[in-house]
């Protein structure tokens, strides 16, 4: 499975009850000089996409932003952020792929020990769901994994410190005009779009990265803390 993302951006805010105007935010058109940090099979291509894995099965890669960002504002609050990626799945066979790929908010960017395939470079065997991991992801799963209780073999589900979604869906979107939900194939070798939007909630204080407000445009969502 080849994973390559075009375009990338990120927005971090303070939620709308704080007065300070902060933001956080970065676009990346192609990622040639995005200094990113890359490890595994992760590489930049000549012509600057950023691509996760390399073809080989049973191998992970991982891309961070160099930076790193502050998800707490002063008073401790967690930030809403929104972020919108594109994406292409080019796996060797049209309807089979390896696990597929992961947008990540995490405490570190050392996940050297966390493994592949099911564990999508996220988590192992002893780790897995354990608060310590600290960590957010948005998953774009293209196998079923009963043991994670995985819906589909084609779905997006919002993970928090390890592979069992929180909540999951069949991925795909909303029309235009009629507002239906339309499945689509994350195997179907056409770029497509993430948008993920995370907004702050006072309810937070316990578990900051729980998302619970539907995000927008409509998506996923997941019940209140
Ligand atoms: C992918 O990268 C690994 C090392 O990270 C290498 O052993 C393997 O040959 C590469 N596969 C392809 C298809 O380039
Ligand atoms: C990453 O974590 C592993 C396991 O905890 C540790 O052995 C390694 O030194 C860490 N690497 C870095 C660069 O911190
Ligand atoms: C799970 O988390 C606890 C504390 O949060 C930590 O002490 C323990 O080592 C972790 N276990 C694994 C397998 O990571
Ligand atoms: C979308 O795909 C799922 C899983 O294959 C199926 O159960 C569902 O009926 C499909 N929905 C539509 C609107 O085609
Ligand atoms: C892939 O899926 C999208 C969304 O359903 C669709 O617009 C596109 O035509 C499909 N591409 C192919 C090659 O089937």
């Amino acid at each position: 499975m080849s994973v390559i993302s075009l375009l990338f951006f990120l927005t971090l805010h303070h939620g709308f009850l704080l007065a300070s105007p902060a933001v956080d935010q970065f676009t990346f058109d192609g990622f040639a000089g995005a200094n990113l940090l890359l490890d595994g099979t992760a590489a930049v291509t000549a012509d600057g996409l950023l691509m996760l894995t390399n073809g080989t099965t049973l191998l992970k890669g991982h891309a961070f932003y160099s930076s790193i960002l502050r998800f707490h504002a002063a008073a401790s609050t967690p930030r809403s952020f929104s972020t919108a990626f594109v994406f292409g799945i080019l796996s060797e066979y049209a309807d089979i792929s390896s696990p597929g790929l992961a947008f990540v908010v995490s405490k570190s960017s050392n996940f050297s020990t966390a493994l592949q395939s099911q564990y999508m470079g996220l988590a192992n065997a002893a780790n897995n769901g354990n608060a310590s991991n600290h960590f957010l992801a948005v998953e774009l799963d293209t196998v079923v994994n009963a043991e994670f209780g995985d819906m589909s073999g084609n779905h997006v589900g919002i993970n928090m410190d390890g592979l069992k979604s929180v909540v999951a869906d069949n991925a795909g979107y909303y029309e235009d005009g009629t507002g239906a939900f339309r499945n689509m194939s994350l195997l179907n070798r056409t770029a497509a779009q993430v948008w993920v939007d995370l907004t702050r909630s006072p309810r937070w204080s316990a578990s900051p990265w729980r998302p619970w407000r539907c995000p927008s445009p409509r998506g996923l969502c997941s019940p209140p803390p």
